[in-house]
């Protein structure tokens, strides 16, 4: 017994540390091959931008590359959200603390093309900042919920990166939203072609089961085949829901004496499900205000009928089912705005490189229609 008996191993939650990282492989391996060009002073090839629907881990990737970079690469890492830089000089100042900055050496600032001399009363531009923090110390720059960036802040943030980046071991990782192209487009034109990008989306079943069954294997509990197999298709393989089945299951077993042999049988995943519905449920509902503040609610329902036999959209289906939502009448530009923002909420979202559209939370179509009218159905009017 490791963990704390109350509590367990699993952490359901934004931005909560899941016990074991599954199914992320490919993106580990990629950002061990960077981290391992800064640890010999190199430049990385690129930046790195993971991208997809909230409760899918971009975070949790975030926090392992972070201590990766620091522990197993010995890198310096910052870690930062946009509401901590507004501005380029709170940015600079996080790098670049004035106390730091004010006895720079002249010689430690070595970007092509710069203005600031050190001594100088201002701060540091942010290309000098970075360059004299990646001079001293390899250095990478982690920043989440990037699609939040103010735009001059952001620009200033993409552009450093490209020139600094170029020269020295500097490298900057990405997170946001599916539509966090289109943000940092505004920003940078360059800059999404240039980067490594990874949708972060779904978990594969064995993933999801992995996810279950390591940090209970890791306390000495076991689990019966029919109960992991339940718990990882009701979840669908969306990484929140797996730790709320983590969570749900832990209060089932954790009453037992811990010197008693434990083990998770598909009874116990039953008593559980009634209170991992209601989480689940009490999830959708957010995602449900979400959708009815910006007046999507029949566009989502929709939406959520079109993907009734079918996993996937391609345009033209998606399109025509916002049209059904919105009203025959709707405009163009009204579709693409909805269309938009559906995006952004991760209604909705393209985690391959063809046009087709997936739903973020599958099971919040199910949901959505449950509970918001047919649009199709004239008599119906919104709850
Ligand atoms: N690869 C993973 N395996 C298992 N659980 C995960 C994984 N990634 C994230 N989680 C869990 O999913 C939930 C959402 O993760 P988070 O990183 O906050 O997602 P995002 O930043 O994309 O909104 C958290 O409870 C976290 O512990
Ligand atoms: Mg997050």
């Amino acid at each position: 017994m490791t963990t704390n008996d109350a509590l367990g191993p699993f952490r359901a939650g934004p931005g909560s540390l899941p016990p074991y990282l599954a199914g992320r492989e490919a993106e580990q391996t990629a950002c061990r091959a960077f981290l391992s060009e800064l640890r010999y002073g190199r430049p990385p090839p690129r930046e790195i931008v993971f991208y997809g629907p909230r409760g899918n881990g971009k975070t949790a990737l975030l926090a392992w590359l972070q201590k990766e970079a620091a522990s197993n690469f010995g890198l310096d890492v910052v870690r930062l959200t946009p509401a901590a830089a507004r501005t380029e000089t709170k940015l600079v100042e996080r790098l670049l603390p004035a106390s730091r900055w004010q006895r720079l050496a002249p010689e430690r600032i070595s970007v092509s093309g710069l203005t600031w001399r050190p001594g100088e009363e201002r701060p540091p531009p942010l290309d000098a900042a970075l360059a004299a923090r990646a001079e001293k110390k390899p250095l990478v720059l982690v920043l989440d919920e990037a699609h939040t960036l103010e735009e001059e802040v952001g620009g200033a943030l993409l552009n450093a990166s490209q020139q600094v980046g170029r020269d020295l071991p500097f490298l900057l990782v990405l997170a946001g939203t599916p539509d966090v192209q289109a943000r940092l487009g505004t920003m940078n034109v360059t800059f999404w072609n240039r980067a490594e990008r990874y949708p972060i989306g779904r978990l594969d079943s064995e993933a999801a089961a992995a996810a279950l069954q390591r940090p209970l294997e890791d306390e000495n509990i076991g689990i019966d085949e029919d109960a992991l197999d339940h718990m990882t298709s009701d979840s669908h393989g969306y990484p929140y829901f797996v730790q709320l089945w983590g969570e749900a299951v832990w209060r089932q077993v954790c009453p037992a004496a811990p010197e008693m042999p434990r083990r998770i049988a598909r009874t116990d995943v039953g008593a559980a499900q009634a209170g991992v519905d209601r989480r689940k449920n009490g999830y959708y509902l957010e995602r449900y205000d979400e959708l009815m503040e910006r007046d999507l609610l029949r566009a989502a329902r929709a939406v959520a009928g079109a993907f009734e036999d079918r996993a996937l959209l391609d345009d033209e289906q998606l399109k025509a089912a916002i049209r059904r939502g919105l009203g025959e009448t709707c405009t163009p530009e009204r579709i693409a705005e909805a269309r938009t923002v559906l995006r952004h909420l991760g209604y909705v979202w393209r985690p391959e490189v063809e046009p087709a559209w997936e739903a973020g939370i599958p099971s919040l179509m199910d949901y959505m229609q449950a509970y918001v009218p047919d649009p199709a159905d004239s008599r119906a009017s919104l709850p």
